[in-house]
This record gives structure tokens, sequence and C-alpha cells, in this order.
């Protein structure tokens, strides 16, 4: 039904672990680089661009007829320290993350179906986050970054990405009154990015379908972009079962809206998972184990798309 199943892509395990290339090459229709396109990765040192570790990715994917999804090109996390540390006039700032998307976008060019271009800007509370970006360049940085990166690639598809976003509360809310807003100005946002990193001791996030739907309706692609439920260790089996739940519910609410054009999971082996250095004492959180065998909600997801045959059609 044209839905790309994707995953996040760790380029070091990629070079260095046959298996993991093997499951990348061969499970996903679409790749997105874990960490090798941020800016602090990509720019560290002023002026002195670092491409090679993305676009090795994108070799990779072209070689195995997957599409990349660019991840990300305004966000307030892997700065490089030039950046954060420099004292900025207003228009000094502006003019350099102008010229950041600008570059990044036109490096990648005809190579990237889809950018992360704003990424998790929002609070909880719908509230705008205090970010350099709002401090110094106030709210319209946001429909500025849109406007630059279309300008530098017409053919890809612009996103705003943000986690927590899944269900119906004040900051979805707010995402999207931002993206309502932003296309009666014309401004070339055409996708809403839900992170979608869930915990199995919280509650399925409320309302993920009709949400998709409400984005769907002002005209914007869905994307499920960083898929995983992390579970409490040790994995207890009501646990475990959560987590097939969980996974295949956001697989089912994205196959139920046709304008969700891609899933993508952050990562699929839990040996290479994100989760337990940054979430103290959880883990468990991908679709593949610590030796990268395929765990029960692998092929729960499985079986979602085998059974989803007939849903309709992505644009
Ligand atoms: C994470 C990576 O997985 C880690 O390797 C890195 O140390 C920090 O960033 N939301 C995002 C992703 O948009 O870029 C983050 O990725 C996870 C949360």
């Amino acid at each position: 039904m044209g839905l790309k199943v994707g995953t996040a892509v760790n380029t070091d395990a990629l070079v260095d672990d046959p298996e993991y290339r093997a499951i990348t090459a061969t499970q996903f229709s679409s790749v997105t680089p874990e960490n090798v396109m941020k800016w602090g990765l990509v720019e560290p040192t002023r002026g002195r661009y670092e491409w090679a570790e993305a676009d090795r990715l994108v070799r990779f994917a072209r070689a195995h007829h997957q599409v990349v999804r660019g991840h990300t090109l305004v966000w307030h996390n892997q700065l490089p320290e030039w950046v954060t540390a420099g004292t900025w006039t207003r228009a000094q700032l502006r003019g350099i993350l102008r010229k950041h998307v600008t570059d990044q976008v036109t490096h990648f060019k005809g190579q990237i179906s889809a950018w992360d271009v704003v990424n998790e800007a929002f609070n909880e509370d719908g509230t705008l986050r205090d970010s350099l970006w709002l401090q110094k360049l106030g709210p319209g940085y946001i429909a500025d970054a849109f406007r630059w990166a279309h300008r530098a690639d017409p053919k890809a598809v612009l996103y705003y990405n943000d986690y927590n976003l899944e269900g119906i509360g004040p900051k979805s809310d707010a995402v999207y009154r931002l993206v309502r807003q932003l296309r009666r100005e014309g401004v070339p946002v055409q996708g809403v990015g839900l992170q979608t990193h869930l915990d199995t001791l919280y509650d399925f996030p409320e309302k993920m379908q009709f949400n998709m739907e409400r984005f769907a309706r002002l005209g914007v692609d869905v994307a499920i972009t960083e898929a995983d439920v992390r579970i409490p260790l040790p994995v207890s089996p009501t646990e475990g079962l959560a987590q097939v739940a969980d996974y295949s519910q956001t697989m089912q609410a994205c196959l139920a809206v046709p304008r969700c054009v891609s899933y993508t999971v952050w990562g699929f082996g839990d040996a290479y998972s994100w989760v337990p250095a940054v979430f103290d004492g959880e883990g468990s959180a991908d679709i593949f184990d610590e030796n990268l065998a395929p765990k029960p909600a692998y092929y729960a997801l499985q079986q979602d798309l085998r059974l989803a045959a007939g849903a309709p059609p992505r644009p």
C-alpha cells in the first residue's frame, strides 16, 4: 500500500557490524541518519563541512533502493559549540542559521525525500521552547527555516517533527495551530512527524489515529519518525506484551490514515538503542534484541503490514 518502513541508522554499526548492515539493507525501505546529519556533526568547525558519513549513508540507501529522511536542520540539541558559545547579534545568528539550512539542503538536493526541518520546538504545555533560536530570532525562525529549505530543494517534503505529539494534548494542539497558520501564510510546511518514543509505564497516547487525521486534513503528510517502546528493566512478561501492543497500535493508526506515508523505528536493535543511556533503568525498546534477533514486536508489525495489504494506497 506504498507505506515506507524505515529505521534510524547508526553509521558506525553500519560499517562495523555485517549483521546490522544486512538487516538495514533488507528489512527497510527508508533510512534516517541517527546522528550524522545533525549540525554538530556536519559542521563542528565553522565553515568546514564534514559530509562524508552522511554521504556514505545516502549511497548505501541508493544502492538498496531506499529513500532517505533528512534529520534534522533546526534543533536545540547537538549544535556545534561555535554556534552555542558565540555571542551573536540577531542578524548574525539569523544569517548563520540561513546558511546552515541552505548549505545542508543544497548539499543533499535530490537525494532526500523528506527533511525534518524543525525539531522539538514546543514544550509540553504548548508554548514554544525557550531555545537559542526563539531567544535570539523570535518565533519567526520556524517559518524562515521552512522557506529556506524549500528554496534549496523544492522537491523534498518538509516536516515539523516532535515527541509527545502522538495523542491529543496541549502540545499537539499547539503544533496543529502552528501548521494551520503556516499553511494559511503559504509557508512550505508539508509534513508532521510524530516521533513516537513510547514507554510501557505510560498509557498509550490518546486518539492517535484521530490526531493524524486532523493533521492530514490540513493538507500535510504525516509520518511516524522515531518509534520505540522502552520498558523498565528487567522486562516483565506483562511489559513485554504491552510493548508488542504499543508497536502494533502505532502501526495500525498509521495504516488507517492514507496520508501517514512512513513508519520509522529509532533503531531496530536493542544493542544499539539510545534508550539505556538516556532513560535511567529502561531499555529493551527496539524490535530486535541485543543479538539482533527479531522480537515479538517485529512479528506483530510484520503481521499488521501483511493484513494491511488492502489498506488505502498512500498518495
Ligand atoms: C538521539 C540519538 O539516538 C542519540 O544517539 C544521540 O546521542 C542523541 O540523539 N529525538 C530526536 C533524535 O529527534 O535526534 C534523538 O536522537 C532522539 C530524540
